[in-house]
């Protein structure tokens, strides 16, 4: 059976777990399968990615596979994924094509499309990703989209299994200033599979930066069902006392879509309050220092933490491979 990996929400702990223990088998060596030999994947870029894309690419060459990477409005033509469009301006083919001719070439369309921040009523339902799944024949993987960014969030939970084992842990999902707006996928992944996977979870943010509501209340019935917890708090020091994670993101608010000027002048007083410190640090359980990069150095997070033992940035960036390799063994070996 056809199946997508857009948001982890559509997958069981159990399914997630077993995603997690085929990325480890990977990461040692042990799998060495080829489900992909003579097939392609298609790669479908509306955004830039340095990891995404290298990591994909890498692991679909590792899978036996030919990766075919397409960039809409540069290398591939400008799509348009609205219901009944009147095409008559800059947009030159349909999702409901694109798609369609991809999936008589590929066993699989991976697409990262990020949100542009105008309109939230419209971009919290993740409009272009969900076009992509509608049309698509063949699996369609998430490689982060207006809400989501499931591919992140996995290598995550891997990276802190790794490090801390299998164990509930007290995880901080920490917003940090940024000199722009930034979309709201990976908090959203990250606090999502936390709570999947049983942690306790606590969000800090400044008033005004809340997540959707809707997966405000999915995150919850997720944590209650898997025995951790969900808490919030709008203390950026208090919420670093005991963490044994600490993960920092920041994003831009929902009040705010449209209006990135009224964003910059709200976030403008959380400069330097908001930084994640050798200060804050200490306040932690000797927490591990996770972000999913690129992240800016002294403005989300000091040289002094990023640089320490704590910080495991980099083997976050690694098990981006390994996972995606589970997630694309999984879902397109069995595809035609
Ligand atoms: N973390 C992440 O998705 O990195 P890229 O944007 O470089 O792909």
């Amino acid at each position: 059976m056809l199946r997508d990996f857009l948001t982890t929400a559509d997958w069981t702990r159990e399914e997630l777990e077993e995603l997690i223990e085929s990325a480890l088998r990977f990461k040692r060596g042990e799998n060495r399968v080829k489900p992909l030999e003579g097939r392609s994947v298609a790669l479908v870029f509306f955004n830039p990615s340095l990891r995404t894309r290298a990591s994909m690419q890498v692991g679909v060459f590792e899978l036996g596979g030919n990766a075919v990477v397409l960039e809409p409005g540069g290398t591939s033509w400008t799509l348009e994924h609205r219901e009944g469009a009147v095409m008559d301006s800059d947009k030159t083919e349909h999702v409901a094509e694109f798609v369609r001719v991809l999936g008589r070439y590929c066993v699989g369309i991976g697409v990262r499309t990020f949100a542009a921040l105008k309109n939230w009523e419209e971009e919290r339902t993740d409009p272009i990703l969900n076009a992509f799944a509608k049309y698509a024949d063949v699996p369609v993987i998430n490689l982060e989209s207006a809400m989501q960014h499931p591919c992140q969030a996995l290598a995550d939970m891997m990276t802190i299994r790794e490090k801390l084992g299998v164990w509930r842990k007290r995880v901080l999902l920490t917003w940090a200033w940024h000199p722009k707006p930034l979309p709201m996928a990976v908090p959203n992944s990250f606090a999502l599979s936390a709570a999947q996977m049983g942690h306790d979870v606590t969000i800090a943010h400044p008033e005004g930066y809340e997540l959707d509501d809707e997966l405000m209340k999915e995150i919850r019935a997720q944590a209650e069902q898997a025995g951790g917890s969900l808490s919030l708090t709008n203390n950026v020091n208090e919420a670093f006392d005991g963490a044994e994670v600490v993960y920092a993101k920041s994003w831009g608010s929902k009040n705010f879509y449209g209006a990135q000027e009224k964003d910059l002048e709200e976030r403008a007083q959380y400069r330097h309050d908001w930084i994640v410190d050798e200060e804050k640090m200490k306040r932690t359980n000797g927490a591990i220092f996770m972000h999913c990069l690129p992240v800016r150095r002294n403005v989300i997070v000091t040289d002094g933490v990023i640089d320490s033992a704590s910080s495991v940035v980099i083997d976050e960036a690694e098990n981006r491979l390994h996972i995606q390799k589970a997630i694309m063994a999984r879902v397109l070996s069995s595809s035609s």
